[in-house]
């Protein structure tokens, strides 16, 4: 197939040549790596219409409402699979057999305790720190004990840190919780599975037996397989631009904690749920959508809006059945937030401001009143994301690292004072 081409015309420059690359799926893209000899570069603050790499891992169509990984529709993964299958997939590429992922969750179960000095690092903050604080804190410090085994151009090296990852960080991300609340740490238990473990490890104390309820971890895994990839976005961005520097991966992971945590990303789950709470009553809900729109007011409606999606989040579809089913099952459907978020997608949907914008619900809309059902403390949302998201972070690393590649450094636009003496 013959190669198809863009031609770049500038005044008083012969037109420059690029060429035009197709991928499987999705928009075809201009390749612009050698625009910086004909001496310009291309500017685009936010990446609004730039692709940073090739990837295989999961392919969004924001249009049409379409996440997939690895070629699967996230729906059909939500019904039919599992956070540690999809775990599988997203690391390897295809999913398990059975035996593949009874091997594979016997793997992550040797791995996850963490290592008893991890520990003395909580001592350090103080107990009011936010979880996701303790939780950049903490994953960064993973790097101090695996330093060693650290050949990342050794494919096993990289499957280890993946495995280790994948297993330990919901034992801290419960850690950070029970250290926030005074309460004893809680070993995992390799007989309960990974949404179960997390939620004993949560919940459990040593003073008596904690049964972990069925409905609440099918919840809590489908939770975590929403939130495990989704292809380029912030953190999984600074997770390849930190590993491009041939960074340890737990310090990478750090950095994608970091940046998850900002409200216009991964803090959003817990910034809708503050705000529902603020709204309080469904009367009150125009009044905060008049403020949405207000240019003037700094407001905006966590959980909607999208940089991809323009139109609804397949993950929220899902999340909405959830939500639906886990407040039914929990007796809770007049649950008064969700009557309120309810109300709040029905008036913003029908409004002009939110239909021209193309802004619907996103996944961290439905999430926070999932999670607030499941007894997760609001503080622990992102670090939920977090957990869910470590594995979509890494086999971004591990694509990365696995092909040739070359340290990210975009250049700029320079505004600043030209060339000028020190003063005499
Ligand atoms: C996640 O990238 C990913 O894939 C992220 C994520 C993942 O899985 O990794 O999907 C997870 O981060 C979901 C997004 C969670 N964030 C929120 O819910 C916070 C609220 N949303 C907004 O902050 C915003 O929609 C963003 C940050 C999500 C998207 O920002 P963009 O793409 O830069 O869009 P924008 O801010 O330029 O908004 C476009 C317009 C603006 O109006 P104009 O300046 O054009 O007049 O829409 C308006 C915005 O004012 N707008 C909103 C709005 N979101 C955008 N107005 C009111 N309420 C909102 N929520």
């Amino acid at each position: 197939m013959t190669e198809k081409k863009a031609y770049l015309n500038i005044e008083g420059h012969d037109p420059i040549e690029l060429p035009i690359l197709s991928g499987t799926l999705g928009a075809d893209v201009i390749d612009i790596s050698n625009l910086g000899s004909h001496g310009y570069f291309t500017f685009d603050p936010g990446y609004t219409s730039t692709g940073a790499c090739k990837s295989s891992i999961t392919y969004i169509d924001g249009e049409k409402g379409i996440l997939l990984h690895r070629g699967y529709p996230i729906e059909q993964l939500a019904e039919k699979s599992d956070f540690l299958e999809v775990c599988y997939l997203l690391f390897y590429g295809e999913l398990p057999t059975a035996e593949e992922k009874s091997e594979f969750i016997k793997t992550i179960g040797t791995h996850t305790m963490a290592h008893e000095q991890l520990s003395f690092f909580f001592r350090g903050f103080r107990r009011d720190a936010h979880p996701m604080s303790i939780m950049c804190g903490v994953v960064g410090a993973l790097s101090a004990f695996y330093h060693d085994a650290m050949d990342i151009t050794d494919a096993r090296h990289r499957e280890i840190t993946a495995n280790r990852l994948v297993a330990k960080i919901p034992t801290l991300a419960a850690m950070s919780y029970k250290y926030s609340i005074g309460q004893p740490f809680v070993y995992p238990r390799n007989d309960l599975d990974y949404a179960s473990n997390f939620l004993h490890m949560m919940f459990a104390t040593p003073c008596e037996e904690y049964k972990v309820s069925p409905v609440l971890a099918k919840a809590m895994d489908r939770i975590f397989m929403l939130h495990a990839d989704h292809e380029q976005n912030a953190s999984t961005s600074t997770v390849r631009l930190a590993g491009s520097s041939q960074a340890n991966p737990f310090a990478c992971i750090a950095a994608g904690i970091a940046t998850l945590w900002g409200p216009a990303h991964g803090g959003a789950n817990e910034a809708c749920l503050q705000m529902l709470m603020e709204i309080g009553d469904e009367s009150r809900v125009d009044e905060y959508v008049e403020r949405a729109k207000d240019k003037n007011d700094p407001f905006r409606l966590m959980g909607f809006g999208h940089r991809v999606y323009k139109n609804y989040d397949p993950r929220a579809v899902v999340m909405q059945k959830t939500c639906d089913e886990v407040l039914a099952e929990l007796g809770i459907n007049d649950e008064p937030l969700f009557r309120i978020a309810r109300k709040l997608e029905k008036v913003a949907l029908e409004d002009p401001y939110f239909i021209e914008k193309k802004l619907y619900p996103n996944v961290d809309f439905y999430s926070g009143i999932i999670l607030r059902a499941i007894g997760i403390p609001t503080s622990m949302f992102t670090v939920i994301f977090a957990l869910a998201r470590t594995i979509g972070w890494i086999s971004h690393w591990n694509e990365m690292v696995s092909e040739p590649y070359r340290i990210g450094r975009p250049r700029q636009l320079y505004t600043g004072h030209p060339q000028r003496d020190y003063p005499e």
